[in-house]
């Protein structure tokens, strides 16, 4: 019998977050290779089972299985047909010693259930529809984050994506059905980025769980104009910066997205991320907090591995943990 394995990872927002809940607005997002996996075969009956829960489920409705029953349901949709009977086995919590990474999970688990479904009935689905079937299904289930993390997580790389209006899409979610809704242009961009320069990407995780959910409720009323303008300047700055290995505008475009976003709400650098911040002093390196703060994780661009040794010793010494690490070597455009 059929067996099907397939993973996700997680993400993090190197720029422009809690601008890009405004329809429009860009933010520069992450892709994290610590995975979750699912297993899937057919089977006599309908087993579902995470290791987040020590029971497992079929699809009667069980409110800790709502995103993969809500999920499959999505799925079993798109493909037009009633799903035979499978097992889904889903493992790898992102998170350690009963902490939470803060690096997606949720996002990360939605997509994982239709990647793994459409591997079982040999369905391919692009990057495209995978993100847009997964955004529906949160969308349902009244998620109020922008889709960023979805998006970043379906195309499994560092991406510009640009917002588009969710109210607008879960109205149509109750009066169209869903094959139409996924043939309309939904307003979003994703695009595709690779870095030019070299330097060492960083994450600094603080080991203090942080709910976005509530973090975005307290901080939606703060988002000004003035933020969102600032805030969507220097991400392009930031942007254009990754693509012509500009050091220097990488560092002040990030340096002025930390600034907007300290002084959005004191709710967002908690002591732990100001430390995570504060470690950059004297070195070739730019951090800040990621996301929306709280707790959960902050990045670094660090430009010499002696900056990077000395940035992840003064993480440590102040319980900040590197949680993972990537190398970006330089890019050189051929030039005609
Ligand atoms: O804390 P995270 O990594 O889930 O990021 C939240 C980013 C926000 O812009 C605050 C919300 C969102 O969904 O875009
Ligand atoms: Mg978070």
């Amino acid at each position: 019998m059929k067996d099907v394995q397939v993973t996700t990872g997680g993400k993090l927002y190197l720029a422009g977050e809690y601008a890009v809940l405004t329809p429009g607005q860009t933010a520069l997002i992450h892709y994290i290779p610590i995975c979750m996996t699912a297993k899937a075969c057919l089977a006599q009956e309908t087993k579902l089972s995470s290791d987040m829960f020590a029971y497992s489920v079929d699809r009667t409705f069980d409110c800790n299985y709502q995103l993969i029953q809500a999920s499959i349901d999505t799925f079993e949709a798109y493909s037009g047909q009633t799903l035979p009977d499978f097992e889904l086995s889903i493992t790898g919590k992102l998170e350690r010693d009963g902490l939470k990474f803060g690096i997606g999970s949720s996002g990360s688990v939605t997509v994982l259930t239709i990647k793994a479904l459409a591997a079982l009935v040999d369905l391919d689905l692009s990057c495209d529809t995978l993100f847009k079937l997964a955004a529906y299904t949160l969308i349902k289930l009244g998620d109020n984050g922008s889709m960023g993390d979805i998006a970043c997580i379906a195309y499994e790389k560092l991406i510009a994506y640009r917002s588009f209006d969710r109210q607008k899409i879960a109205e149509q979610i109750t009066t169209s059905d869903l094959e139409s809704l996924l043939d309309q242009d939904w307003g979003y961009e994703i695009e595709v980025l690779t870095p030019k320069l070299r330097a060492d990407f960083l994450v600094g995780w603080t080991r203090q769980p942080a709910i976005s959910r509530d973090m975005i409720q307290a901080a939606k009323s703060l988002i000004d104009q003035s933020f969102l303008k600032e805030t969507e300047k220097n991400v392009q700055i930031t942007k254009q910066a990754l693509l012509t290995a500009d050091k220097e505008s990488l560092k002040a475009g990030l340096q002025k997205i930390s600034d907007l976003l300290e002084g959005l709400s004191s709710a967002i650098y908690v002591d732990q991320l100001k430390a995570l911040k504060e470690a950059e002093q004297g070195l070739d390196v730019i951090a800040k907090s990621s996301g929306s703060g709280g707790g959960d994780c902050g990045i670094a661009l660090s430009f010499s591995p002696e900056a990077s040794r000395e940035l992840i010793e003064r993480w440590q010494a102040r319980g900040i943990e590197l949680l993972y690490q990537e190398h970006w070597i330089e890019v050189r455009d051929d030039k005609p």
